[in-house]
């Protein structure tokens, strides 16, 4: 049955929303805060370019672990314990990495820090989807990409801060310890914050449920959705839980390649939505801008821009998503992003190097890829960015989610880290193909989601688990 949640239960809603997607802000400030260290770093710790790209990277290593074993942790323990551990990984790495000693316990803190990214990257669409009435989830869900970016971009800000501040990121600041440092130790504000919230949030009413503690959860479900008899909700919660709350990987299993078809969906899904390269902009575009011929501030300049362009197709997205629907959205993002792609494949072609041996876009080609550049960010902002993270909490029975999320997400971060390393390499070897091969992606994508993604807007979580049910309404008689 519909409800109209209050004023004052939506507020309280919206409140825990905010606060798992805080999680979600710490993981943009992580992953994009070493941008405007890893110079002074390198030069401190005289790094070269591998071991440059490693303190990079490795936070991605992080994640991958952190999300596989975020989502069988939460069935055990709860949501809300998950999200209390990853706002502690985040403060340790935080500080751990701000007063690193040498390279290596660098590159070990910023592991650890990589396992709260993983954590909160896969607890926080599971939670809000599991504690919002359908009609407002979408829009719910997209708070966390919202906050994610807003996270990448208050990282650049207090980058180049703290570098201002100090003349420079490799000169003392407070305490005499160099300005690159603090960027890192900055981290532990927004990762204390994300932790006292936590402590304030309700746990789950499906992990509740799971655990037999109806009372609870109806109580959850009355304040955060404004159930006038929660009663109903919970006994259809329990029959999607098929009274089996032990729910393992090995439920992920199946007889399409030993997976269930939708955890495939999941994971390709997962994949494609880093195989459009949009971290390649997002790590790599400053060096990628100077490359061409753009000066050093000039570069710093347009990261900037396309950070902000991130945020407001990111407001957009939210504000589309529960309208046009997941799939719509992504296909046109699909389309859009290989168009732009494709230019600026076309675009780098036309490189030309000077006499004096600098690579430079002649002409009207320096204006044609950044304006492609930035028009992919934003169909990707619009698009993807955050609804693939929407689409991934709603589309899994209710019993195998947790297990299906952990996967999926572990694959989004391994191809993230597949693509972020291996971009220095094929960018040497030719711009033109390594942007040409993400078009092909992008354009792959289209297909995917046209052929295997069913529309996800508007529908009850356990009405879901009742469309993917292979077989008929559960027969009660038989166990
Ligand atoms: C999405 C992606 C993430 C990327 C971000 C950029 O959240 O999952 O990898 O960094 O968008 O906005």
């Amino acid at each position: 049955m519909a409800s109209t949640p209050s004023a004052s239960v939506s507020k309280r809603l919206v409140l825990v929303a905010v606060t798992a997607a805080l999680g979600f802000f710490l993981f943009g400030y992580d992953t994009a805060v070493i941008n405007g260290a890893i110079d002074a770093l390198a030069d401190h710790y005289g790094l070269g370019s591998g071991l440059k790209g490693f303190a990079v990277s490795s936070a991605l290593l992080g994640c991958v672990i952190g999300a596989w074993f975020a989502g069988p942790l939460s069935n055990r323990v709860g949501r809300v314990p998950v999200m209390l551990t990853s706002s502690v990984l985040f403060l340790v790495s935080a500080i751990g990495t701000g007063l690193a000693f040498g390279v290596t316990d660098l590159i070990v803190w910023r592991v650890v820090g990589g396992l709260g990214v993983g954590a909160a990257s896969v607890i926080a669409p599971t939670y809000i989807a599991e504690i919002s009435p359908a009609h407002m989830r979408g829009r719910l869900v997209s708070v966390q990409g919202l906050a994610g970016v807003t996270g990448i971009a208050v990282s650049l800000f207090v980058d180049a801060g703290l570098a201002w501040q100090a003349g420079g990121a490799a000169n003392p600041l407070f305490f005499d310890l160099p300005a690159w440092r603090w960027m890192f130790i900055a981290e532990a504000v927004p990762a204390i914050a994300y932790g006292v919230a936590a402590l304030r949030v309700p746990e789950s009413p499906r992990y509740l449920v799971g655990l037999g503690r109806d009372a609870d959860a109806e109580h959850v479900l009355r304040t955060c959705t404004g159930l006038a008899d929660p009663r109903a909700k919970i006994e259809e919660i329990r029959g999607s839980l098929q009274t089996d709350r032990r729910a393992s990987l090995r439920d992920l299993a199946g007889r399409a390649f030993g997976l269930k078809p939708i955890v495939w969906i999941g994971i390709l899904v997962a994949a494609a939505q880093q195989f459009v390269g949009i971290n390649v902009i997002f790590y790599y575009s400053t060096a990628l801008w100077r490359s061409v011929g753009f000066g050093e501030s000039n570069a710093l300049l347009i990261t900037a821009i396309t950070s902000l362009i991130n945020i407001g197709a990111t407001v957009l997205s939210l504000l589309l998503i529960d309208k046009v629907g997941r799939r719509l959205l992504m296909l046109s993002g699909s389309l859009g992003m290989a168009v732009n792609l494709g230019v600026m494949a076309l675009a780098f072609s036309q490189a030309i190097t000077t006499v004096a041996g600098e690579v430079l876009l002649p002409g009207v080609w320096g204006v044609v890829a950044l304006v492609s550049a930035n028009l992919f960010v934003a169909f990707f902002g619009v698009t993807w960015g955050s609804v693939m993270w929407v689409l991934l909490g709603e589309m899994f029975p209710n019993r195998i989610r947790a297990g299906a999320m952990a996967v999926s997400t572990a694959v989004n971060w391994l191809s993230n880290f597949a693509i972020s390393t291996t971009f220095p390499v094929m960018a040497a070897i030719s711009l033109t193909g390594s942007y040409s091969f993400y078009a092909l992606s992008a354009l792959a994508s289209f297909f995917l989601v046209k052929h295997f993604v069913k529309e996800t807007a508007g529908i009850e979580l356990e009405d879901m688990d009742r469309q993917l049910r292979h077989t008929p309404a559960p027969d009660h008689g038989n166990r």
